[in-house]
Parts: C-alpha cells; structure tokens; sequence
C-alpha cells in the first residue's frame, strides 16, 4: 500500500480563549528572578483570533492596526521559536485579530503564542509531544502552558505547574478594564517581596476540585496584587465600586491587572452592567468558562 503524500493545510485558524485568575496567592519570590504562586485559573470566551495561510516569509498583520502587540510579539516569538526548533524552512500569512485587552491580566499575548504554537506546527506538518510543546510554551511566558489546555486548572511554580485540575460550576462574569496597562514585572515589583528561602504550599488549598475549595473561588478567591496596586493605580477602586454596585459578587482583580471582574447572578444582568460600564468609558465584556484554552482549524 503507498503512503499518501501529506497534504499541507490551506489554512489554519486559532481562537485564543482569554484567563481569569478567580484566586492568586504569592508564595514568595525565588533566586530565578520569579515569584512562587499557587492560581486557579480558568479560560474563558473573550478570544483573540489567528488565522495563518503558507506563505515564503513570516508575516504578521495584527487588528486593529497599530495596535502595541506587547511583550515583544509573542506570536512572532512562538512561531520563530518553532521554526528554529524544527528547521522549517518555509514562512506564513498571519492574521491576528485582537479582542483580548493587552496588560490587563487577562493573558491574552501569553493565549496568543500557545495558539500560534499549536496553529503553527499544524500549518508547517511537524508534530511536537506534549512535553516538547510545553517546554516551547514556557520559554515564552510562564502563563503560556496553561493555554495548551485551558479549562479550569489550579497552577502552580512561576504558573506552569499543573497542580491540579477539573470543572468549575458555570458562571457568567462582567470584565471592566480601566483606560490604562499594568505590566506584568512591574505589578511584580511593586510586591517587594524579600528573597524567600523556601516556601511551603498555600496552607489555604488541597487542590482538588472534589471539595468545595475550587469551586468556593469562584466567587471567594482573592487576588495578591490588588491592594497594593490599588493604592498605586486609584482608579481600580473606582472600577471595583461600579462592579459591586451593580450587583456583581466576588469582585477582585484577574492576574496582575489591570482588569477587574465579577460574578453576575445571570446573563441579563451581566448585560446591563457592562453596558452600563462601557457608557462610562471603560472597556467592559461578559465573559463564561470554556473547557480549552483554545480551538484550532485546519482547513485543506
Ligand atoms: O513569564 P513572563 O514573561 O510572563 O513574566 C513576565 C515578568 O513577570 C517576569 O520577567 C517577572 O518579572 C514577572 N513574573 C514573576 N513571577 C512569575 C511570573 C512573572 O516575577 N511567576
């Protein structure tokens, strides 16, 4: 029987799926330059969109235009890295269409370069392991990992460990974002946390999602960084305010800002409010769980 000669994609398209982190607790900070964290992350359906045609060269054309890509294009970044890593010697036509604000916690570059990474070995025929792909995706950003599954996933080390992972119950959450970015090592920073010798596990959590620990954080997490950015970054308070007047419970920070979020009682509401909050001026989504990090497809 002769093989099939494998036919190369046509096209191939990610949706990049956005991340609350509905509890952050900092364990201290490690010799590496990092901080130890123990998050429950969960992906949910606020998604940037990459669409990825063959070409000679790599391109990227990112919406809206002049837009700042941040963090030094993760896209381009992840797709280098696996054309180094696999010696492809052929280029795309990427198409990155943005709807995850950039800074604001919710890991929208880092959900980027998972999808380019996966969108990418699909365009050009190579196929990494599992493990290969994980190691490629920490080598961008500690919060990359996450996204090659997504769902709801408790993470630890600098936000690349699995510690444990399962289903949340379902919820609808309003996002609020004020006019400005946090970045990432700077809301670190601002933590000055003293070089930790060792640390233990939270005392707080078990990991599982048998108990109601997991699902107790969907409304009762709690974010280490927002007090102290808070009192950097006054304008959050205001954002919080609008949240909980709204109705919204369990109001905190997602990630190292800078958007906020709550968990409204229904989809109706979760409407009004972020209407209500887009009229002031701040960029405002309703956003639900999904089970992946992403969805990828091949078109031939
Ligand atoms: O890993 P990533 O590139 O997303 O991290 C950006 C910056 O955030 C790091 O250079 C570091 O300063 C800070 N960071 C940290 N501890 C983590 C994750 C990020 O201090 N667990």
């Amino acid at each position: 029987m002769g093989a099939t000669p494998l036919k190369r994609p046509r096209r191939v398209e990610a949706l990049a799926f956005a991340k609350l982190n509905l509890h952050l607790e900092i364990l201290g900070r490690r010799p590496d330059g990092y901080h130890e964290l123990v998050s429950l992350f969960q992906s949910v359906d606020l998604a940037d969109r990459l669409t990825l045609v063959p070409s000679a060269y790599l391109r990227i054309c990112v919406t809206p235009p002049g837009l700042q890509l941040g963090r030094h294009n993760l896209v381009r970044r992840a797709l280098d890295l696996l054309r180094e890593r696999y010696s492809v010697r052929t280029g795309a036509r990427v198409r990155l269409l943005k709807k995850i604000p950039s800074g604001a916690g919710l890991g929208g570059g880092s959900s980027d370069a998972a999808a380019a990474l996966v969108a990418g070995s699909a365009l050009w025929g190579i196929r990494p392991t599992p493990a290969e792909l994980r190691s490629m995706a920490l080598e961008l950003g500690s919060d990359v990992p996450f996204f090659l599954r997504g769902g709801a996933a408790w993470m630890g080390g600098r936000g690349e460990k699995t510690l444990g992972r399962g289903r949340l119950p379902d919820f609808v959450a309003v996002l609020a974002k004020p006019g400005f970015a946090i970045p990432t090592a700077q809301a670190f920073s601002s933590l000055k946390i003293p070089l930790t010798r060792g640390w233990g596990e939270s005392s707080l959590l078990d990991y599982s999602f048998d108990s109601d620990a997991a699902p107790g954080m969907v409304v009762g997490g709690k974010n280490a960084f927002e007090s102290r950015l808070a009192r950097l970054y006054p304008g959050l308070l205001e954002l919080k305010k609008l949240l909980r007047m709204g109705g919204a419970r369990g109001v905190r920070m997602t990630g190292s800002g800078s958007a906020m979020f709550g968990i409204a009682r229904n989809e109706v509401m979760a409407r009004e409010l972020s209407k209500s909050i887009r009229a002031r001026g701040f960029g405002s989504w309703v956003v639900r769980p999904t089970e992946r990090g992403m969805v990828v497809i091949v078109s031939s």
